[in-house]
């Protein structure tokens, strides 16, 4: 049966870089707070008029030039991300009419933080069934143009960062490449805890001029709560996983968790009980990007650890949901 195998990534994140410092030009918080809870010190944020889909479609064209493949070599597209261009249709529509690919059949998730994990297993299965055989998964968000940029939102606010990153995936019958195994859950009794109630079918109309002039437009999240399920979750996955596939944590190469908050990585890593060059983060430098982060992070961190073909790769995801999961992969 062949499996889902990684070929390349591409990454695209906007030009404008917006520092701690910048931040505390728009609202009551400091460098050392930021850096101290969370590690992030710079993200990137779209100019306007640049959307989740453009910056989807230009992390795509990177991954097929590094490739060598043509968009029309692609079987399907799957587009995770939360912040559509538009509430409908989703971004793998306006992506696969930027790359030109009339016909070619394009699925949207919108697993939040997850949504690369839930994207990967579907192209897994979608593989292993041989329905499929080259596949175009990408993550991608634009978070700024909704974010409470005041004092009131600066919880939620420094954490997220703009950006997109695509991987290209591709049936493989190598028994030393592709994915071994994904897991995922979901436990929507906290799907409020991490959540943007406007605009929304559930209001009618969908928004209003008082919605817009209240915080119901932007995102709200309890940071403690998912602070704690995260830190106890994504260790608690990656076992899990990892027992399935008949492996431990020291035949791990590098695992790359979803970049939320340099602490929740770190308590990640010492609860799995993992060297530093088995982790690797980069939230210093792009914030949370969501469906974008892991994928963004594990195109660095290849170079950077060193891995090479057969290495286990090893993926882990939680967020708003709550949803989390976790992957491994032989690069
Ligand atoms: O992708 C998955 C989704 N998100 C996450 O995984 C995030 C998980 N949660 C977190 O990362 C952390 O909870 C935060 C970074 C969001 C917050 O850190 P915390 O250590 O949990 O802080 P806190 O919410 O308990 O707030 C502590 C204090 C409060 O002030 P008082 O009540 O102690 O006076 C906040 O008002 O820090 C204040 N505060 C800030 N101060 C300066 C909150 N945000 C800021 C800020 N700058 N940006």
């Amino acid at each position: 049966m062949p499996r889902a195998a990684f070929v390349t990534i591409g990454t695209y994140v906007p030009d404008r870089v917006v520092t701690n410092a910048e931040l505390t030009r728009y609202m009551d918080t400091s460098d050392e707070w930021i850096v101290q809870r969370t590690g992030i010190q710079e993200r990137h944020w779209v100019e306007p008029g640049l959307g989740t889909s453009e910056m989807a479609f230009r992390a795509s064209k990177r991954a097929l030039d590094q490739a060598g493949w043509k968009a029309e070599d692609l079987d399907a597209i799957v587009f995770a991300t939360l912040s559509t261009d538009h509430m409908f249709p989703g971004d793998g529509c306006f992506l696969n009419a930027k790359l030109g690919i009339p016909g070619v059949p394009a699925l949207d998730i919108r697993n939040q933080c997850s949504g690369f994990l839930y994207g990967l297993s579907v192209v897994d299965a979608w593989i292993r069934a041989g329905v499929y055989r080259k596949v175009l998964l990408v993550g991608s968000e634009t978070h700024s143009t909704g974010l409470d940029v005041s004092t009131r939102g600066r919880d939620v606010t420094v954490i997220f960062g703009d950006g997109a990153a695509a991987a290209l995936l591709e049936a493989t019958d190598d028994p030393d490449r592709g994915v071994l195994a994904v897991e995922l859950h979901a436990d929507g009794r906290h799907a409020k805890d991490l959540w943007a109630d406007a605009p929304g079918s559930i209001h009618s109309p969908r928004i209003t001029k008082e919605m817009v002039e209240s915080e119901a437009i932007f995102p709200h999240m309890e940071g403690q709560k998912v602070f704690k399920h995260a830190i106890v979750r994504m260790p608690e996955v990656v076992r899990s996983v990892l027992a399935k596939a008949g492996l431990q944590t020291s035949d791990i190469k590098v695992l790359v968790p979803h970049q939320a908050n340099l602490r929740i990585a770190e308590t990640v890593q010492r609860s799995l009980g993992l060297r530093d060059d088995q982790v690797f983060n980069n939230i210093q430098k792009y914030g949370n990007t969501t469906a974008a982060s892991i994928p963004l992070a594990l195109s660095e961190a290849i170079p950077a650890r060193g891995v090479k073909r057969g290495d286990l790769v090893a993926l882990a995801a939680f967020g708003a949901g709550f949803t989390w999961g976790a992957a491994l992969a032989r690069w």
